[in-house]
């Protein structure tokens, strides 16, 4: 772990010239949409479901079209106060004048069947009150729910599916037929924890959302270590991942200060499951073993290699072994989730052109076959829950890599043998540093009239930070065919960015360079810097149904353990030395050719860096207590 390739790994001159194409074909995109809009006889009706607390509020937005197919829609409403403001918008491009707030569609979710919906929504502030705006146009036609004449009115069967009532589901989540969305946020608390509606399913069923009103384990080997040090214990009883970082690892403990087997956690997990009461316990295990590991990085290579029959080992001696412990009976009534391969499919999209080792992961198929048959194996255990790696929102953000890697997800989960149901969520951030949310700016933010797209710093990407990247590509997944119970995870470990760096508002420089790298509160010199990121903290706190479309915060990299060494050190790991992980490194076209923001003194990857546990503690957002 973890490279993070920008866009096609071509260089910036290339890819500012390929988004400004894509800039140009939206234009026209809205002149499609205009045309179709005149022609087509427009019904609709949006449900508005907001979740509030004092001063801010998470609303989802469910768009149902009742009339004619749509390629385009534009959706106005209101804020009925002027103190409501929207600051960050998911799937559709937001914008505010006054009280008036527009958003149009992208490009994913512009086509509307007769009969289909879309789900949006954002995150905003208001004083005072916060009232439900009252008209939503589309097209500029108010949406009254009544379908229109000359346009077929839609038949029972074309309109939206049953709704999902809160108390049926123990994670509702936010679907485009649920209607008024089943948030689960109580309405007074901004970060809540959620608890389910209902009392909870026998143990051992396989539910929507295994975070859902369950406890995180503790993994004793990490919590020792967080414990050591000085203030650890304010995080040593934080739930955080087991590695299975190599074959090894599965009978005595990943690297660095490890030494429990899956096993041992599994009997552990138990152990803590009965001394917990009646609320189910969830332990998160990290699948990382695939041959040709962290093919565009050397920092956390491993042991199999494709070329000496790494696929082949990779299932009998790693995935089928995990697969046996797990499936043990005496384990049954564990919620397992599975973190399925961090870095690996994203590779195929973005490095294949420019490491051997991922163009071998693809010609030969490896990535692709291993975690096919990792998932289906461990979705064949009924309380295994599987999450697959989506890298994160700078490395795929971008049109020419977000679709093309949905894409290949479909394809994936297609050729295993339960299909899209053989995979329960994605997970974003893995053991990376993006910010949740930016809160000062949003992608649809302009500065003295040029968009923050055009930014150094966001560079094109049509996103600024993890959730709204999160929550977008939930909605295209589930566009392609995944199941709108698909759930999405973000590692909140290390991305809290507190600290005397972290900015207290936006900035008010017209410049649009000064302005986000002034109100930015990811504090990294490049977006593409992956190891040991100097000034980062710990995000945060692990919790279930944070936002609509996601399952969980949670903490998957184990904060303190290294990414990757400093210089060159021998070890028996497989592990390379990577130059992104020398803070003296001026860097490559990957990162812009800036430095490499690491800290020094970095142990080999998974290893135990307690100067950089110390800084995460003390730049925690929020803030340790
Ligand atoms: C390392 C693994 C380690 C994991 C969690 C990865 O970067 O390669 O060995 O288990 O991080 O710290």
């Amino acid at each position: 772990m973890r490279s993070t390739p920008r866009p096609g790994a071509v260089s910036s001159t290339v890819r500012r010239g390929l988004v400004a194409a894509a800039v140009l074909a939206l234009g026209s995109t809205a002149a499609v949409a205009t045309a179709t809009s005149a022609s087509a006889a427009v019904s609709c009706k949006v449900n508005y479901s907001a979740s509030e607390w004092q001063g801010g509020m998470s609303v989802n937005l469910t768009i149902q079209n009742l009339g004619d197919a749509l390629n385009g829609w534009t959706l106005a409403f209101t804020f009925p106060n002027s103190s409501q403001k929207v600051s960050q918008g998911w799937s559709g491009n937001w914008s505010q004048s006054g009280s008036n707030v527009t958003v149009t569609a992208m490009d994913w979710n512009k086509s509307l069947s007769t009969g289909g919906s879309t789900s949006i929504g954002f995150n905003g502030t208001w004083s005072g009150s916060n009232p439900a705006p009252t008209d939503f146009k589309i097209n500029g036609v108010s949406c009254n729910g009544t379908p229109q004449s000359p346009s077929p009115s839609p038949s029972p069967s074309a309109s939206p599916s049953p709704r999902v009532s809160p108390s049926a589901s123990p994670s509702p989540r936010v679907s485009p037929s649920a209607s008024p969305s089943p948030r689960v946020s109580p309405s007074a608390s901004p970060s809540p924890s959620a608890s389910p509606s209902s009392s909870p399913p026998p143990p051992g069923t396989h539910v929507d959302n295994p975070y859902s009103g369950a406890t995180g384990y503790v993994n004793p080997d990490w919590s020792a270590s967080a414990k050591s040090e000085p203030g650890g214990s304010r995080v040593a009883n934080i739930s955080t991942a087991v590695w299975l970082d190599r074959i090894a690892a599965i009978s005595s403990g990943s690297a660095g200060n490890n030494s429990m087997g899956l096993r041992d956690h599994l009997d552990e997990a138990v152990a803590q499951d009965a001394a917990n009461g009646s609320a189910p316990l969830t332990i998160q295990v990290v699948i990382y073993d695939l041959p040709n590991r962290d093919c565009s990085a050397l920092a956390s290579n491993g042991e199999l290699k494709i070329a000496q029959n790494g696929l082949a080992r990779y299932k009998s001696e790693y995935i089928d072994v995990i697969a046996g412990i797990m499936a043990d009976s005496k384990y049954s009534n564990l919620r397992i989730v599975t973190v399925i391969e961090p870095d690996s499919l994203p590779n195929l999209i973005t490095n294949v052109n420019a490491f051997q080792a991922c163009q071998e992961a693809q010609s030969s198929g490896a990535y692709v076959q291993g975690v096919q048959y990792a998932l289906n194996k461990l979705h064949a255990i009924k309380n295994v829950y599987t999450y697959v790696d989506a890298a994160h929102h700078a490395w795929l953000g971008w049109d020419t890599n977000f679709q093309p890697m949905v894409n290949l997800f479909y394809q994936v989960a297609t050729g295993t043998t339960a299909g899209v149901n053989s995979i329960d969520g994605f997970i974003v951030n893995t053991a990376n540093f993006g910010a949740t949310v930016e809160p000062y700016f949003t992608i649809n933010t302009s500065v003295n009239g040029q968009s923050v797209r055009q930014s150094h710093w966001v560079d094109w990407n049509w996103y600024v930070d993890e959730q709204s990247f999160s929550v977008a590509l939930r909605n295209a997944l589930v566009a392609k065919g995944f199941p709108n119970t698909l759930g999405m995870l973000i590692d909140t470990s290390r991305n809290g960015w507190g600290g005397s760096a972290r900015p207290s508002g936006a900035s008010t420089s017209t410049n649009v360079d000064t302005f986000v790298n002034e109100s930015r509160v990811d504090r990294r010199i490049h977006a593409g810097n992956w190891c040991n990121q100097s000034g980062a903290g710990m995000g945060e706190r692990p919790r279930a149904n944070p936002a609509a479309g996601l399952d969980a915060y949670v903490w998957i990299k184990p904060p303190g353990e290294s990414d990757g060494s400093s210089s060159a050190i021998d070890n028996d790991e497989g592990k390379g030395f990577d130059r992104m992980c020398d803070p003296t490194y001026g860097g490559n076209s990957l990162n812009g050719n800036n430095p490499s923001g690491a800290l020094a003194g970095a142990p080999v990857s998974g290893h135990w860096f307690s100067a950089q546990f110390q800084q995460l503690m003390q730049n925690a957002y929020p803030p340790l207590s």
